[in-house]
């Protein structure tokens, strides 16, 4: 499926979406950003044309927005008049957090198909997590196969995007605090910096992988390693006093409602 990809706004998450669908090498990407120096420097690494918003609204099959919500008013104004000139079939995909399907019609003047997406920026390694509500029923599995080396995608009511968003799409930045003290603890202990950041990363994405691949609770993995009287139970009293999972549960709490 040879496709034209259209960012819009290639800075963290847009250019993360940017790397990730340049692994098909059927796509061809369009690459749009207000000081171009951005999407120059991520040419050099994935390839792609460097454009301005015109002629990539007018070449592109899919039109990802990627710009930050303040900003997103403007660039509709900008990208209207294209929209209304432009022949189907083309679907507009927005990471925009906080923006409605609806709102952004508005924004664009005409109910165009659009998906939208709250992403994260591992999308950039092929692990993302993508959230999606849908309101472009015949380009929902295109859009599935040109990001399918993006990571893992799940369907969800738009009313959930916000819960979503707060979990996986701010969630690398509590994971990347959690990697960090971690390694200052190994570093405390007498690990090397590289070494413990090492160590700590690749203990998170072990773990990861066998909640997701065992199937099994969270809490029974834990157990497992919880052998009695030993050592690790000691660390999870610690952090039960500590409020550790009290201070997650509000950190996501806190981040939804921002
Ligand atoms: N970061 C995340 O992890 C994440 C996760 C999920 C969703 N999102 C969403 O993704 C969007 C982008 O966030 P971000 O973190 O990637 O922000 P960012 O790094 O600031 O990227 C936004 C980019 O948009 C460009 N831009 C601004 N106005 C433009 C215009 N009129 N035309 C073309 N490009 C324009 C900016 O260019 P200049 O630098 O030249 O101003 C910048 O490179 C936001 O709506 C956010 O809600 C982000």
């Amino acid at each position: 499926m040879n496709l034209k990809l259209a960012f819009i706004g290639t800075g963290n998450m847009g250019g993360a979406l940017a790397r990730a669908a340049s692994r098909d090498p059927e796509n061809d990407l369009f690459l749009v950003n207000r000081h171009p120096e951005k999407a120059i420097k991520l040419q050099a690494e994935i390839g792609g044309t460097v454009a301005e918003c015109a002629e990539a609204v007018e070449k592109a099959d899919m039109i990802f927005l990627g710009v930050k919500p303040v900003v997103l008013p403007s660039l509709c104004e900008t990208i209207r008049p294209m929209l209304a000139a432009k022949k189907y079939p083309f679907v507009i995909v927005t990471m925009v957090a906080g923006v409605s399907i609806a709102k952004l019609r508005s924004l664009l003047g005409a109910d165009y198909p659009v998906i939208r997406i709250m992403p994260n920026t591992p999308v950039s390694v092929g692990e993302g997590m993508i959230l999606y509500t849908s309101a472009a029923e015949n380009y929902t599995k295109g859009f599935l196969h040109v990001m399918r080396y993006a990571g893992k995608f799940l369907p969800v009511e738009e009313r959930l995007m916000e819960a979503g968003m707060a979990v996986s799409g701010c969630g690398p930045a509590f994971v990347d605090l959690f990697v960090e003290a971690l390694a200052d603890a190994g570093v405390a202990g007498g690990l090397p910096r590289k070494d413990a950041i090492t160590v700590a990363a690749q203990m998170v994405l072990g773990s990861a992988k066998l909640i997701l691949e065992s199937g099994k609770h969270p809490g029974e993995l834990k157990d497992a390693v919880c052998s009695p009287g030993g050592t690790t139970i000691q660390g999870v009293r610690k952090l039960e006093e500590k409020g550790f999972r009290s201070a997650v549960i509000e950190a996501v709490i806190a981040a939804k409602d921002a």
